[in-house]
């Protein structure tokens, strides 16, 4: 049977318009799952009609991708990172009473185990090392072609834990407020490594709430035309996830969760609150 973390969010999905007829083309009612196997490392695509999506019962379990079906099996994809590690670290995070030093130390260890989802598919290339008893071809990454770029402040949280996996990576900053009143996403930094155009660009920000600075960050970090871009949140809601499919449908997002909805503050519920004071202890 398909677990419940993927009816919740494919029901998210769909509640809030996507996968239905939030800028689809005709005749795209469909979800594209991603299902593969736990027994075995291969990935299997499945393409199945919305109705049956609710009612399947694979014999495949859900591991880590759903992908709301536009006109490309690439584009408005959302990554739910299901795993038990993962699901179990961001419960502790969201109760009320944990402190900061424990909240900072789970965002942490989330963001190495989100590292290894997201780089799943990072190029390799072979080299020719010598191992105590020959000579062999083996496959590398090339670290210093990622870019995590940071959403100041809460994004900073997200970031030991990816380099301590890519040690290599460059690192980027875009500094983005809320204004209060409007929610609207204010730019005051922007710092990228130079050859943006060689480079595969990760962004990190805990919180997908409005998608106000997320996709604020995005377009701005187009201009310097990166090689690819992905990017990453620990929470979703589901306005914020249609808001960021809207203005960057080529750009995947990598997601432990789409909650039900924003309050009227803009806070995703049920969340985990404030993430920025939360994570360096400013409340
Ligand atoms: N930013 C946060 O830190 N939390 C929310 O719930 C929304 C935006």
């Amino acid at each position: 049977m398909l677990r419940l973390p993927l009816l919740a969010s494919v029901y998210a999905l769909f509640s809030t318009g996507m996968g239905t007829g939030m800028g689809m083309g005709k005749g795209m009612g469909m979800i594209a799952m991603h299902l593969q196997s736990r027994s075995s490392s291969r990935l299997t695509t499945n393409v199945l009609a919305c109705k049956d999506v609710l009612s399947c019962s694979s014999p495949l379990m859900l591991w880590s991708t759903i992908a709301a079906h536009t006109d490309t099996m690439t584009t408005r994809t959302v990554h739910h990172i299901t795993h038990p590690l993962v699901q179990h670290k961001l419960t502790l995070m969201r109760q009320k009473d944990r402190s900061t030093n424990n909240f900072r130390r789970l965002l942490h260890e989330i963001s190495m185990l989100m590292a290894y989802e997201v780089t799943r598919d990072m190029p390799t290339q072979l080299i020719e090392i010598e191992t105590p008893l020959e000579t062999m071809q083996a496959p590398v990454i090339d670290g210093k072609k990622t870019v995590f770029v940071v959403i100041m402040r809460a994004g900073n949280g997200f970031l030991d834990g990816m380099l301590d996996v890519v040690p290599g990576a460059r690192v980027g900053h875009v500094g983005l407020y809320r204004d209060p009143k409007s929610l609207v996403a204010v730019e005051y930094y922007f710092k990228m490594p130079h050859d943006m155009q060689n480079r595969d660009a990760i962004v990190l920000d805990p919180m997908l709430a409005t998608g106000n600075s997320a996709v604020a960050a995005v377009e701005r970090l187009k201009e310097s035309s990166p090689k690819s871009i992905r990017f990453v949140c620990l929470l979703a809601a589901p306005e914020g996830l249609k808001k960021f499919h809207e203005a960057h449908p080529d750009v995947p997002v990598y997601t432990a969760a789409i909650d039900r909805q924003l309050n009227e503050h803009g806070y995703i519920v049920p969340g985990l609150g404030d993430a920025g004071d939360r994570l360096f202890g400013t409340k």
